[in-house]
């Protein structure tokens, strides 16, 4: 008998999608786009990407995030894939954010949903959003242009942006760090830490590592190549050891967790060398190391 090489999220979400998926109009999304003009405005010719990203089909899309389909499909099949309500499970990380912050940096903002939240919470502030695809930019640009939103899409590495230490009040990211290897999220974590003012706060929102771990069909479901790892992991643990305090997490409706530090006031920071960003991994469930 011929076993099924198909994974879970080809036999049955794939197919599922496609009845959702109003194709007519993702093809004239698509065509309202001039993407050749838009990807060459957005593109920063000299990034150099991570092997762990050139490497992976996330979601099983072939080129995962580097491709035109990625871009259009993401927001109609996100819409169905964030319990209770995409809209409500963002809402916990725009709405929990203190205070007035001046500069907010959102990290694999991919198609702009919550950089575009952000920048209608935060009218005043300066947003910016940075992802490694210029594909899923190129729709964040497309979007903030209709919504007349004015948001700075920047093509780069969370790992290193190269923008300038000390520059944000708040530095956040939504659905990004179980899509990298922990080694990778923990290099973020520390970028974060880098780019934050002094009490500047750190805020995450994403998958639900306690769930992951016990409900272990979540992290076959949608092909996600580093899921697994993720929830082996510790996100306060990792947060603690880049150097943050005041860590909490607390659940969203099971399957999320939004997790929240700040950055000690007296805080002195050294610029992290490549090789110390991609530290060999540590015990997650250690104690977290004093600062
Ligand atoms: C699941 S999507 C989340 C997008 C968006 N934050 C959201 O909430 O819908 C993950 C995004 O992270 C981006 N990404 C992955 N690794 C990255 C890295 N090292 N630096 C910047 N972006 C990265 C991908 O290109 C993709 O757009």
């Amino acid at each position: 008998m011929e076993t099924s090489a198909k994974s879970l999220f080809e036999q049955f979400l794939a197919p599922l999608f496609g009845q959702l998926i109003d194709r007519e109009a993702l093809l004239q999304l698509r065509n309202r786009i001039d993407w050749e003009a838009e990807m060459a405005a957005i593109t920063n010719p000299h990034l150099v990407y991570p092997d762990y990203y050139l490497n992976s089909d996330f979601h099983g899309v072939e080129n995962g995030y580097l491709s035109i389909d990625a871009a259009i499909t993401y927001d109609p099949i996100t819409q169905y894939v964030l319990p209770p309500g995409e809209t409500w499970v963002r809402e916990s990380l725009v709405n929990a954010i203190q205070g007035s912050p001046r500069r907010i940096l959102d990290l694999g903002c991919g198609t702009g949903t919550t950089t575009l939240m952000l920048k209608q919470r935060f009218p005043q502030a300066e947003i910016m959003g940075i992802d490694l695809s210029p594909q899923m930019l190129v729709m964040a640009t497309h979007k903030a242009r209709e919504a007349q939103l004015e948001i700075d899409f920047c093509h780069g590495d969370a790992i290193a942006t190269g923008l300038e230490e000390r520059s944000f009040d708040v530095v956040c990211a939504t659905l990004l760090l179980h899509e990298t290897p922990p080694a990778v999220s923990k290099a973020i974590l520390r970028e974060s830490f880098r780019l934050l003012t002094p009490n500047g706060q750190v805020w995450l929102l994403d998958g639900n590592q306690q769930t992951l771990r016990a409900v272990d069909w979540l992290n076959t479901i949608f092909e996600e190549p580093f899921i697994r790892d993720y929830g082996q992991g510790n996100l306060d643990a990792w947060l603690g050891y880049a150097g943050f305090e005041a860590v909490r997490t607390e659940t969203i409706f099971w399957l999320h967790q939004l997790s929240h530090a700040r950055k000690p006031v007296a805080a002195t920071v050294a610029t992290p060398h490549a090789a110390d960003v991609l530290e060999p991994d540590y015990v997650d469930f250690a104690p977290i190391p004093a600062v």
